[in-house]
């Protein structure tokens, strides 16, 4: 029971994200704080995977990071100092964003998560490098964590930090004056982490090609996209 009420509340969350009435509802106590946020609409999964992915193409997320996928988890992403979440595209300020957020990761679908074994790598990449109109240094690779386990979704629900997997250090994002807003774009990937090598570099991850990044690398390492969340980041001087 407490599982399903668990998922249910994870998809709570999404939708309500999804639908701008996002909450800073606590994890910890998910009846209760359902009972509590009547604005949050529980949608179906297959209402919230595809509105997902709609927003994603919207975004061009779809397109210039990832091929064409089925979201099957969502990522949920705070900058604890700054209180900020990450929203499927909002704006947050640089300075929000300079240390190593948290995360958890909740499947959309299946109440069975727990019975898989899989493992699961994170990664942030910034694919307007150096801007949007000019992405000559795009993807910028700013983070991979590695030898993530299925989150089992018994309450409390905690968000992880990083730990020893983090293959790539955070590199906070920063862009350049004058250079618009970025996207700036975690990307959960399913399948075997034991291995993984951090990209030669950070620009291009090292594909040494405008837009290439966490596609070709996922590629190469045999790992499936299963989820993306993202945000708006500039510098102040435009
Ligand atoms: C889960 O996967 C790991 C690593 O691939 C393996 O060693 C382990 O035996 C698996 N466990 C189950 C229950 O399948
Ligand atoms: C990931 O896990 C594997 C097997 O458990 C281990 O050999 C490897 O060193 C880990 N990777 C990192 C970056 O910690």
């Amino acid at each position: 029971m407490q599982l399903t009420t668990s998922i249910t509340f994870a998809i709570a969350i999404a939708g309500a994200l999804l639908a701008g009435t996002a909450t800073s509802i606590p994890v910890h106590d998910n009846q209760q704080a359902l009972a509590a946020h009547p604005e949050v609409t529980i949608v179906e999964p297959e209402v919230l995977t595809s509105t997902l992915r709609d927003t994603l193409v919207a975004n061009n997320i779809i397109g210039d990071v990832l091929d064409d996928f089925e979201p099957s988890y969502f990522i949920d992403i705070n900058y604890p100092k700054s209180h900020e979440r990450v929203l499927l595209g909002n704006d947050i300020p640089v300075d929000s964003v300079s240390k190593r957020p948290v995360f958890n990761f909740y499947s959309v679908f299946s109440p069975f998560i727990e019975a898989k074994n899989s493992t699961f790598t994170l990664a942030l990449t910034d694919p307007d490098a150096t801007s949007r109109d000019n992405p000559k240094m795009s993807e910028m690779c700013h983070w991979i964590l590695t030898n993530l386990t299925t989150p089992i979704p018994e309450p409390p629900v905690e968000m992880l930090k990083a730990k020893p997997g983090e293959i790539e250090e955070y590199l906070p994002p920063s862009p350049p004056p004058k250079t618009g807003p970025h996207r700036y774009v975690f990307v959960l990937l399913e399948g075997d982490s034991a291995n993984l090598q951090a990209p030669e570099e950070r620009p291009h991850w090292g594909y040494g090609k405008k837009r290439h990044g966490v596609r070709d690398w996922a590629d190469e390492n045999g790992l499936t996209v299963v989820g993306a969340n993202f945000f708006f980041a500039q510098n102040e001087e435009q």
